[in-house]
């Protein structure tokens, strides 16, 4: 019998994130975010992104950005993201990003901009020293990100929550005011792995920016760091090992450590139960270790492989920057701006 339609034909979904090239990626990064990137790739049309131009918004080194956007799409790849199945692109290659912002910031009321947490935690660290307008007007270019691609889905960790409704109150605002234009993309947070936190602090989130480094997993920390940096984790002084409230640190262990193996948080607490905490740490360790060995081998052969990155970048770019544009010029035309002549 032939089938009513062939579910083959039918477009994939698309699939778009991105985040900014530190370089460094940690523990936290991976499990809450990259990882979870992989399992989109079988059956969306994906695109992720290296925003280097949100990167300038607080003070920068320039020859330090172009390093880190090398490595971080070297462990991008390392990490899974097969530059023969999505598009990996780099922000300020592609035309459209900032003239989108630009569209989407005259729609967006200012003190949604001020209310944003991130911006009012980010604007308030006393290591800023001055705060651009750019650090205020951050979420608008990352909604432009989005919305310059059509996303149906946008997978990113808890903290980048506030800023995608905003993205979707964006969309729907630009829809109302002009016509219907942009799909309202929906947001994905990981269940597993959401947040990761600081080994040394368990009551923050891993960053790189935490100023007790040995909290803060790298993917690329030689297994001897690895194993130093959980060892010395900060825990509790029972010796249960049990996920609560009341037991950041050791609660933190175990969700690593289910992240690094697949197994559930359950399962490994009656796995491990009557072991020492020091005993734990090293099962931990050696999961952490074992987890990451492939991501490390990868990125041996390709970290400083110039032109194969140079060629990734070039191949995304392409295929983004085609739909970009087909975006940004529908939305020229709405706005009433009148088409270029070339
Ligand atoms: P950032 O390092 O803050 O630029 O974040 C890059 C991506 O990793 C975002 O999707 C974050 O939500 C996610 N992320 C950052 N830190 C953590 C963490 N400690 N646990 C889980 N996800 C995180
Ligand atoms: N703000 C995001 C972060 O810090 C990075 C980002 C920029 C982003 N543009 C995006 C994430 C578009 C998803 C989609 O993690």
């Amino acid at each position: 019998m032939t089938p009513f339609f062939n579910m083959s034909d039918s477009p994939r979904k698309t699939v778009l994130t991105c985040a900014q090239p530190t370089g460094n990626l940690h523990l936290g990064n991976y499990f809450g975010a990259v990882r979870n990137w992989t399992s989109y790739l079988d059956d969306h049309e994906c695109f992720f992104g290296i925003v280097d131009q949100h990167a300038i918004t607080t003070p920068y080194v320039p020859a330090e950005l172009r390093q880190s956007v090398y490595r971080t799409l070297a462990l991008y790849i390392s990490c899974g993201l097969d530059p023969s199945r999505c598009h990996l692109f780099l922000q300020s290659q592609i035309t459209g990003h900032t003239e989108l912002a630009w569209i989407l910031g005259c729609l967006c009321p200012l003190g949604q901009l001020e209310r944003m947490t991130q911006f009012k935690e980010k604007s308030q660290r006393e290591d800023v020293g001055f705060v651009g307008a750019g650090l205020l007007f951050y979420p608008v270019l990352m909604a432009a990100d989005i919305l310059l691609y059509n996303a149906d889905v946008v997978p990113v960790g808890e903290d980048q929550k506030q800023h995608l409704e905003l993205c979707r109150d964006l969309a729907i605002k630009f829809n109302a005011t002009y016509s219907n234009t942009f799909r309202v993309p929906d947001v994905a947070i990981p269940k597993a792995g959401a947040r990761i936190r600081s080994l040394q602090s368990p009551d923050k989130k891993m960053s790189k920016s935490d100023p007790n480094q040995s909290g803060c997993v790298y993917l690329l920390d030689p297994p001897e760091v690895i194993r130093k940096k959980i060892m010395s984790a900060v825990t509790d002084s029972s010796r249960e090992i049990r996920a609560s409230a009341e037991k950041p640190g050791i609660t933190n262990l175990l969700n690593i450590l289910s992240a690094s193996t697949g197994q559930t948080v359950e399962a490994l607490e009656a796995a491990h139960d009557g072991l020492a905490y020091g005993e734990f740490k090293a099962v931990v360790a050696d999961a952490v270790i074992a987890c990451l060995a492939p991501i490390q081998a990868r990125f041996a052969e390709i970290g400083e492989d110039r032109s194969y990155l140079d060629n990734v970048l070039k191949e995304g770019s392409e295929v983004a920057q085609k739909r970009a544009y087909r975006l940004l010029s529908k939305v020229y035309r709405k706005a009433g701006f009148i088409e270029r002549s070339r």
